[in-house]
C-alpha cells in the first residue's frame, strides 16, 4: 500500500504568533481525532520550523524550499542540512510559484532534490502545466519533461524516497479544481511514465499527491481516485478545521 499524505503548504502567510496558534489548533484537533489513514505534514515558513518541529506530535514538519548547493557563500539561502538539523522531514521542490517567480529550472530543481535526499529528507517534487499548455494539448509533454529533467536522474533507491505532487498551475489558488477525472488521468499518466523509467514496483509504490484548490469539500472525491495518494493543500491548510477535515478525507 502506498503512503497517503496530506501536506499543508502555508506559503508566505502568518506571523510567528498566528502560525503558532494555527499549529496548536491542528495538533489539538489531531490529538482528539488521530489521523490513522494519512500522514499529516505542516509546511510553514523556514523560521517557524525549528520551533514547530520540537512541539510536533501528530504531524511532521517540512520546508517549502531548500538551496541547490550544499553549503558556502550563498547569502540568503537555506541548505537542506540546516533544515534537517532543525527537524524538517520533507521539503517541497519545484512548486510552480518557485518555478515562475524565481525562475527555478528543472536543472536547479534536480540539484535541490538531490540535496534533500542526501540529507535524509523526503522531497515533494511538484509538476504541472499552465492553462495555456493544457489548451494547446502540450500538458503531457510538459509533465514528462518536468519528470525527466527534475527527478529521473535519481537512482531507483533515491526515487523510492521521493514523493510527487501534481499541481496544475491553473488550479493553484484559483478556486478552480481539476475534476477527479482530470486528476486521475494525469496521475495515471505520471505513474505510467515512472514505470517506463524505473519499473512497475517503483511506480506502484510512489505517492502522488494532488494540489490546486483542494479543500474540505472536494478532498474526498479527489482522494477516492485510485492514483491520487493525497494532497498538497495551500489556502485550505490555513484553517485548522478545514485542514484536519481534509486529512480525515481518507
Ligand atoms: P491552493 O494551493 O490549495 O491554495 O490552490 C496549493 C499549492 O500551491 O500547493
Amino acid at each position: 500500500m502506498r503512503s497517503k499524505i496530506v501536506a499543508g503548504n502555508w506559503k508566505m502567510n502568518k506571523s510567528y504568533q498566528e502560525g503558532l496558534q494555527l499549529f496548536s489548533e491542528i495538533e489539538t484537533l489531531l490529538a482528539k481525532q488521530p489521523s490513522s489513514n494519512a500522514k499529516a505534514i505542516v509546511i510553514p515558513s523556514f523560521i517557524f520550523m525549528a520551533d514547530f518541529a520540537k512541539q510536533a506530535k501528530n504531524v511532521a514538519v517540512g520546508a517549502q524550499n531548500c538551496a541547490s548547493e550544499q553549503s558556502g557563500a550563498y547569502t540568503g539561502e537555506v541548505s537542506a542540512l540546516m533544515l534537517k538539523s532543525v527537524g524538517a522531514e520533507y521539503v517541497i521542490v519545484g512548486h510552480s510559484e518557485r518555478r515562475s517567480y524565481y525562475a527555478e529550472t528543472n536543472a536547479v530543481l534536480a540539484k535541490k532534490t538531490e540535496q534533500a535526499l542526501q540529507n535524509s529528507m523526503t522531497p515533494i517534487f511538484c509538476i504541472g502545466e499552465t492553462l495555456e499548455q493544457r489548451n494547446s494539448n502540450k500538458h503531457l509533454d510538459i509533465i514528462k519533461q518536468q519528470l525527466s529533467e527534475g527527478v529521473f536522474h535519481l537512482s531507483a533507491e533515491q526515487f523510492k524516497k521521493t514523493v510527487l505532487a501534481y499541481e496544475p498551475v491553473w488550479a493553484i489558488g484559483t478556486g478552480v479544481t481539476a475534476t477527479s477525472a482530470q486528476a486521475q488521468e494525469i496521475h495515471a499518466f505520471i505513474r505510467k511514465t515512472i514505470k517506463e523509467k524505473y519499473n512497475e514496483e517503483i511506480a506502484e509504490s510512489c505517492s502522488i499527491l494532488y494540489g490546486g484548490s483542494c479543500n474540505a469539500q472536494n478532498a474526498k472525491e479527489l482522494f477516492a481516485c485510485p492514483d491520487v495518494d493525497g494532497g498538497l493543500i495551500g489556502g485550505a491548510s490555513l484553517k485548522a478545521e478545514d485542514f484536519v477535515k481534509i486529512i480525515h478525507s481518507f
